[in-house]
């Protein structure tokens, strides 16, 4: 799928229910879907909520998924640690990575901000070793840019 319409259709999405306090759940749940729908070779892709420097799950489309993960642990943690994106290409050879689904090969996260402080995280994992490029990492943190624009 063509890049510009993909934000385009993320902009959509985030231009919704305005006066709602749920507005946040329905967007990531939205995106979600449209994310995983809109890339090939992608079994999960969803939202970590940031909650007392831990990690709760959120939206997501995908298996069921760890719904905890604590600060530095695997990819996510290390992620919310670190507050830079993480592009894994193999992610047996990442030291403490969480396998909530065995599928999983290669992972990318991206992590969002409100006010300067890291308040959610986007994870892909891909069940292709190698899946993701620097563009796609590109793409996707230009995308969680626009999800912060609504926090
Ligand atoms: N693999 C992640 C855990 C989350 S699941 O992939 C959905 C990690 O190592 O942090």
């Amino acid at each position: 799928m063509n890049n510009k319409i993909l934000l385009k259709q993320v902009e959509e999405i985030i231009n919704v229910n305005k006066d709602s306090r749920y507005r946040i759940l329905t967007v990531l749940s939205n995106i979600s879907s449209l994310l995983y729908h809109s890339f090939d070779k992608l079994n999960w892709l969803g939202f970590y909520i940031v909650e007392n420097n831990n990690l709760v799950l959120g939206p997501f489309q995908g298996k069921v998924a760890c719904t905890f993960i604590p600060n530095g642990k695997g990819v996510c943690g290390k992620c919310l640690e670190t507050k830079k994106p993480i592009l894994v290409s193999n992610v047996h050879e990442f030291e403490g990575h969480i396998a909530c689904d065995s599928l999983s090969n290669s992972e990318l996260v991206i992590p969002i901000f409100r006010n300067d402080k890291i308040c959610l995280l986007l994870d892909i994992d891909s069940p292709i070793l190698d899946r993701f490029t620097i563009e796609d990492k590109d793409l996707f943190i230009l995308i969680c840019r626009k999800i912060e624009t609504i926090l």
